[in-house]
């Protein structure tokens, strides 16, 4: 088992020519490490597995078996995105599962927020076994493990932890950027000439829109969530804002509220803005945001969005909120 700690010799990589070296030194391990062997990562999309796909790639080609799972809560354009950069533009051997329908209908009436998290994760789980049980000869499972994870837990992604793979898949682990900063991550992403918006992401829990889509999901609110959510982000984008501010995306409750459409008295949903700026996500404060931004962004949801009639701007740092609603 390699070292698992940081030794004080590692050079912080801060530019480019640090990325090229980390990234020749990575390719000779991995190809050391998993010989003519198939290695097997899922590939959410996010910025260290796809950094993770983008090395082993490099290293590997189609020896590296990427699965990607849309469980039906990602953003808008997100299972696209991946499929066009790591299928086409990187030709990966990519096995892509739009399991949507199946996790929308476990989902179906859960209203606890942490019932919803463990049903996701289980679910993600069993489709990513299922999928694994379909190849042959797989050895090794690449994992997207940052520093970080390592310091804070016991060198999984635990997040809200569900549990792992069975016993009879229990691969050998693939972990190169298991020694880096989200930092360092993203300059060796940049290296890697992925693109600037998967590289420098704002983070998305797991669980996804599944968290922001608050009670029991239902597919119009889900969608009215999607929606808003890509809006905000092209207006934060078109104005600056989304190099800035740390997380921003939009919630759904799930209670209605009068309002006027048409002449005529309706009952719609609201939509909730948030856009936090934090250094470990322990505690955050909430951005400022220009009036006119936040008119125009309320403007192009009530006239984009069907079933919405308002627009809310969420106040409250953390503590004592936390940055999701559930
Ligand atoms: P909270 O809401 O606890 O969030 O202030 C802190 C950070 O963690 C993210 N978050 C999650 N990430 N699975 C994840 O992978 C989750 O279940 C989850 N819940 C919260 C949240 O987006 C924020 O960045």
């Amino acid at each position: 088992m390699e070292c698992n700690l940081r030794p004080e010799s590692f050079e912080r990589i801060t530019n480019s020519n640090l990325a090229k070296k980390f990234i020749d030194e990575q390719v000779e391990l991995v190809r050391k490490q998993v010989g003519d062997k198939k290695v097997l990562l899922a590939l959410s999309g996010g910025v260290d597995s796809s950094v993770v796909a983008g090395l082993l790639i490099k290293a590997i080609g189609k020896q590296l078996v990427c699965v990607h799972v849309n469980h039906g809560l990602l953003r808008k354009g997100e299972p696209e995105q991946v499929v066009e950069v790591f299928g086409k533009q990187l030709n990966a051997n990519l096995v892509y599962v739009d399991a949507s329908e199946r996790f929308l209908s476990k989902l179906n009436g859960v209203t606890d927020p942490e019932t919803k998290r463990k049903i996701i994760g289980g679910e993600f789980i069993r489709v990513f076994e299922e999928e694994a049980r379909k190849l042959e000869g797989i050895e090794f499972l690449a994992q997207g493990t940052i520093y970080p994870d390592i310091l804070e837990s016991d060198g999984v992604k635990a997040h809200h932890n569900v549990g792992g793979l069975p016993e009879d898949l229990q691969f050998e682990l693939v972990e190169p950027v298991r020694l880096l900063y989200k930092d360092e991550v993203r300059v060796v992403g940049k290296e890697l000439g992925l693109p600037d918006e998967m590289v420098f992401r704002q983070p998305f829990p797991g669980p996804g829109l599944g968290v922001r889509c608050l009670g029991a999901i239902t597919r119009d609110r889900l969608e009215a969530l999607r929606e808003s959510d890509a809006i905000l982000r092209e207006e934060f984008k078109n104005s600056g804002l989304a190099g800035k501010v740390w997380q921003y995306f939009t919630v759904v409750p799930d209670f209605k509220s009068t309002g006027v459409r048409d002449g005529k008295r309706s009952f719609d949903w609201p939509v909730i803005i948030r856009a936090v700026n934090t250094v470990d996500a322990m505690s955050a404060t909430i951005e400022t945001i220009d009036w006119a931004i936040l008119q125009k962004i309320t403007d192009r949801i009530l006239k984009e969005v069907p079933m919405i009639n308002r627009v809310l701007y969420d106040m409250t740092p953390k503590p004592p909120a936390t940055i999701e609603w559930e």
